[in-house]
């Protein structure tokens, strides 16, 4: 049975951080950003609009009724959950209205965990060929105005409808997961920004990317020659155009290197413009891949390496399907990132980092802000209120 991603949706914060404008900020040179990261601007985030208004988001974008109805479970993978206890998923789950009969749940392993909840996706629908799996992405990365990853920080939803005959990617059986007991980045449950080691994390990720496709390799008897585009987490699209100089095949025709290389190139463009969106990045790199290029035919096959800290690392494959092209939207995510409102660094830095104050009774309420479709309200005796806009 051919089981893989059927649908992708996305959806990003309304407002932009511009790199140019930080760089005059912090008395850096524009070029740090814009050459050694690679980067144009990030999306910023207000207090209303979180991992849940952005899951629902991305969802919204693509989900029919039929879709709704034959939905049995949604899985949002995150490492910026806003609940210890509580799944985003079953709020998301609620605000879709996708019928009850459904599991929902949150997974976590840093960057790592939508990876994960494809693969259990695909597991679920080779028992169940009927039934449809939601896996959201959803990440604000969030790191501190003044520290090392503030040139890294973004926000972004990913949403996967994972069926049976798919109509944009079908997933192969082959993967490979590594994992190593490190500490590159990390978030205690008392910190609301992670601790990073950044040189040392980029270093795993270059290592664990190196040893994972050399055993794959070995393992599956493929090679880069097999491959359309390679698709990469991007924290940063430097970062992955290291990773993709360090998996670079001298044996290859020139023609298919070029081709590679304009591939990788279309794999970054929407992470230039949102920064890094976490669990999403490896996932909108794909949708960016599949939106820009104009070279990708069904049958291509595509290699992903997936990275979440801590760390665990994945490499899987899969092909296009006929018509593939037909599910996307590259004319509205244009529209969508260039209508951001840009922000001064002074608002994005009361807007990025305003926390809720609660009152003695847990209430809160904010002022009114940008959203997506969704927004999250305020808080009612320490719940969280969704609501979705009727304009
Ligand atoms: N013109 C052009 N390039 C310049 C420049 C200039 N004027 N000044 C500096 N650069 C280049 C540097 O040479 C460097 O490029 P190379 O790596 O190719 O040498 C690049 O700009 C960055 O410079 P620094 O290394 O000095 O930057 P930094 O100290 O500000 O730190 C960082 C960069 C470590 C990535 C930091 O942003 C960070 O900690 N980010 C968060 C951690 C992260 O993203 N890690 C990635 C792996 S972990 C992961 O993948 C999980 C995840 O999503 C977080």
């Amino acid at each position: 049975m051919k089981i893989g991603i059927d649908k992708m949706g996305f959806a990003t914060s309304q407002y932009v951080l511009e790199m140019a404008d930080l760089a005059l900020a912090r008395h850096v040179d524009p070029a740090k950003f814009s050459k050694g990261l690679l980067l144009d601007s990030l999306s910023i985030t207000p207090i209303s609009e979180d991992i849940v208004t952005l899951a629902a988001s991305a969802a919204n974008d693509i989900l029919t009724q039929a879709d709704k109805q034959a939905i049995d479970m949604v899985i949002v993978a995150t490492e910026s959950g806003i609940d210890q206890s509580k799944a985003a998923a079953v709020y998301v789950h609620q605000l879709l209205g996708i019928q009850p009969f459904a599991r929902a749940i949150e997974m976590k392993e840093a960057c790592y965990s939508a990876t994960a909840a494809l693969d259990y996706a695909k597991l679920h629908v080779e028992k169940h060929p009927q039934a449809k799996v939601l896996v959201i992405a959803s990440d604000i990365a969030k790191y501190g105005i003044g520290t090392a990853g503030e040139s890294t920080q973004g926000a972004g939803s990913i949403a996967m409808l994972i069926s049976a005959d798919p109509a944009i990617l079908v997933l192969n059986d082959q993967r490979l997961a590594q994992t190593r007991d490190i500490m590159d980045f990390w978030r205690p449950n008392y910190s609301l920004v992670p601790y990073v080691n950044g040189l040392f994390s980029t270093k795993q990720y270059l290592d664990m990317l190196q040893t994972t496709w050399t055993e794959y390799q070995k393992r599956y008897d493929t090679s880069l020659a097999d491959y359309a585009a390679f698709c990469f987490h991007i924290p940063f699209p430097k970062l992955a155009l290291k990773g993709f100089h360090k998996i670079s095949d001298k044996t290859l025709s020139s023609a298919h290197s070029q081709r590679l290389k304009e591939n990788f190139e279309h794999s970054i463009a929407y992470s230039q413009k949102i920064g890094n969106c976490y669990s999403g990045s490896l996932y909108l790199g794909l949708l960016s891949l599949l939106e820009n290029s104009q070279q990708l035919k069904a049958g291509d096959a595509i290699a992903f390496f997936s990275y979440g800290s801590g760390a665990v690392a994945e490499i899987f494959t899969g092909y296009l399907v006929d018509g593939f092209q037909k599910q996307l939207k590259p004319q509205q995510r244009m529209t969508e990132l260039a209508q951001r409102k840009r922000l001064s660094v002074a608002e994005y830095e009361t807007l990025f980092f305003e926390e809720a104050q609660l009152d003695a009774k847990g209430n809160a309420n904010f002022k009114e802000y940008q959203t997506g479709p969704f927004a999250f309200t305020a808080i009612e005796q320490h719940q969280r209120i969704y609501k979705k806009r009727t304009n």
